[in-house]
């Protein structure tokens, strides 16, 4: 198998792994082995691209906000489990990274007077969100930050290339990765000091989401399974409004920007319904917009909503959401005069690898920042537009501590990691395998069993299903290509989610439970790991 060693190695080109990239190559000097960057699609594919709404951003100069009205609004749309000094770190610190974005080439909208333009969101006390190309945040983020990192002759990229095992020895230490090039089909062992997971989130787990294809789990997998400790999986967070037409591997969304400019949800006979559920209407927390909808829906035995923008005006909605308006005409709906049929898809994992701001987690060497981890910041539910601002604050964090690291990679490969190189060097006879079947399969159970709405039957249920489902996937390690590994990979998401979520015997958040309706005052963050082999809650 080959063999390579670099000081750093980024795992996933969205906006976290792509910002991390750019300003650990601007910061550090102890980079002599290099920084590679791996990613399992084309660069830059990735749930950041598709990002609509905006980031956050709280500027020194806006008299109208403040960071602790972004801190109280964070916390109050978390549900009580968001860690106050993550929440102010993060906040305190989206004035500088607008600007390093900024200087990074990302173009945000402006006014007519070359201001910065802000929005409003869902649960946000002020127009705090920037916004880029109307509603194509991510992409004009992505766009900028791919083409440094493209033109950056220190970065080396491998694309179409999956991580598929980390390298943790038993001192709980990373030093490296294998990878699978789907092309060739070949595996690499890479050893590195550092190992930054920035695979983003777990939508595609789900029958119904907002997420591309890309977004299978493979980080909280992979960390999992090296050892480190999970936090709050069970909040998945549901978007209200995905636009309910399938269109392939993915629903489209229909940002909450477009409530945040005046939209409002309707039922078949144009009636208003949001008054009915809480004092914000369409701006409430986004978890109860989502429940809203799917009441709505369960009581008309519909299968959508509508969202009612004709009151925004063509003009505003052509400027403000060219994107959404195009592929809504592409499925003949004219947004400035017809009703958007919408409904509930899995957009979000709150959950993920714990870490600190830093990406720091449980296990020495390996990081995590963006989507994946969990910082504590978004709590039981995420309120609108704070991931992005995470993404880079975080991914600039970890640049900040790696700078500080003597970041020398061995020549030679530790003797006790061999045993897991060696599995993947074993020649294999393997039969080819339905996956395109078996993930909708699986999507099915977990939209059932562990979705919008959840009890113990239904997740132990699902449960089951999934063992079953287990027994059609014949692979332990080594797999065909990468649409398997990430099967894979979505199995142990999938139980990891169930698990957790019926351990919190409670409702909050995004995590709802029929069973157990009430919230617990005193419960705090799920912690899971995996102890020879078993899954068991450590706190
Ligand atoms: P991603 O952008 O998802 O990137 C993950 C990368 O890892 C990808 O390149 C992927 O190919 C790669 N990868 C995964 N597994 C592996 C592996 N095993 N090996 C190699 N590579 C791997 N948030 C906001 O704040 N504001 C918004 O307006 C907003 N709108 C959104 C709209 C949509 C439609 C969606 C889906 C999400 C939206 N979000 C929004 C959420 C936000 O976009 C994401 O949380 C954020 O972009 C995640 O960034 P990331 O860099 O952590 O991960
Ligand atoms: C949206 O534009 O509605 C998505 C915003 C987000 O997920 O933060």
């Amino acid at each position: 198998m080959k063999y390579s060693k670099y000081s750093v190695v980024i795992i996933g080109s969205g906006i976290a792994g792509l910002y991390a990239a750019l300003k650990i190559e601007q910061q550090s000097s102890n980079l002599q082995d290099g920084i590679l960057l791996i990613t399992k699609a084309k660069l830059g594919e990735s749930n950041s691209r598709y990002a609509q709404g905006g980031m956050v951003a709280v500027m020194k100069d806006n008299k109208a906000d403040s960071t602790e009205s972004h801190i109280s609004d964070t916390i109050k749309a978390g549900a009580g489990l968001s860690e106050f000094n993550t929440v102010k770190f993060i906040s305190e610190q989206s004035d500088s990274v607008v600007k390093d974005l900024l200087e990074f080439g990302v173009e945000f909208d402006r006014d007519e007077n070359n201001e910065l333009c802000f929005t409003r969101e869902a649960a946000h006390s002020v127009r705090r969100i920037l916004h880029a190309g109307g509603d194509a945040t991510g992409k004009m983020i992505e766009k900028a930050l791919t083409k440094d990192v493209s033109e950056n002759e220190n970065i080396e990229v491998y694309e179409q290339t999956a991580a598929v095992e980390l390298l943790v020895n038993a001192d709980k230490e990373c030093k490296g990765v294998v990878v699978f090039n789907d092309l060739t089909k070949e595996y690499e062992t890479i050893y590195s000091s550092a190992v930054i997971l920035a695979t983003g989130g777990l939508g595609q787990l789900y029958k119904y989401t907002t997420n591309p294809a890309v977004a299978t789990g493979d980080g909280v997998a992979l960390a999992y399974n090296a050892g480190a400790i999970m936090q709050d999986l069970e909040f998945v967070q549901f978007h209200p409004t995905a636009l309910a037409i399938d269109g392939g591997e993915n629903r489209f969304l229909i940002s909450e920007a477009v409530r945040g400019e005046g939209a409002k949800l309707v039922d078949a006979d144009g009636i208003e319904f949001m008054h009915k559920y809480h004092e914000n209407k369409e701006l409430a927390p986004r978890d109860v917009v989502t429940r809203s909808n799917y009441n709505e829906m369960k009581e008309n035995n519909a299968d959508f909503v509508y969202l009612n923008a004709t009151c925004i005006g063509k003009e505003k909605l052509a400027e403000r959401f060219p994107n959404i308006s195009r592929i809504c005409l592409e499925n003949n709906i004219d947004i400035s005069k017809d009703f958007i049929p919408v409904a509930p898809a899995a957009h979000y994992s709150m959950g993920g690898v714990k870490t600190n701001v830093e990406g720091q987690t449980s296990i020495n060497g390996l990081y995590a920042i963006g989507e994946v981890a969990s910082t504590g910041l978004h709590g039981g539910n995420r309120l609108a537009s704070n991931s992005l601002l995470e993404c880079v604050v975080c991914a600039y964090e970890v640049a900040n501590f790696l700078k500080n690291k003597e970041l020398k990679t061995p020549k030679q490969i530790d003797e006790d990691l061999k045993a897991i190189v060696d599995k993947y060097s074993k020649e294999l006879l393997m039969e080819e395998l339905d996956i395109e079947s078996l993930k909708k399969e699986l999507q099915e159970i977990m939209w059932k069993g562990a979705g919008i709405l959840r009890d113990e039957k239904s997740l132990m249920t699902a449960l089951e299903e999934i063992q079953q489902l287990s027994k059609k996937f014949p692979r332990s390690v080594k797999c065909l290509n990468k649409e398997e590994y990430e099967f894979k990979n979505m199995l142990t998401v999938s139980k990891l989610i169930i698990q957790s979520a019926l351990q919190r015997k409670e409702s909050r958040g995004a995590h709802y439970r029929l069973d157990y309706l009430n919230t617990n005052e005193e419960s705090k963050h799920s912690l899971l790991t995996k102890e020879e082999g078993e899954l068991s809650f450590v706190k």
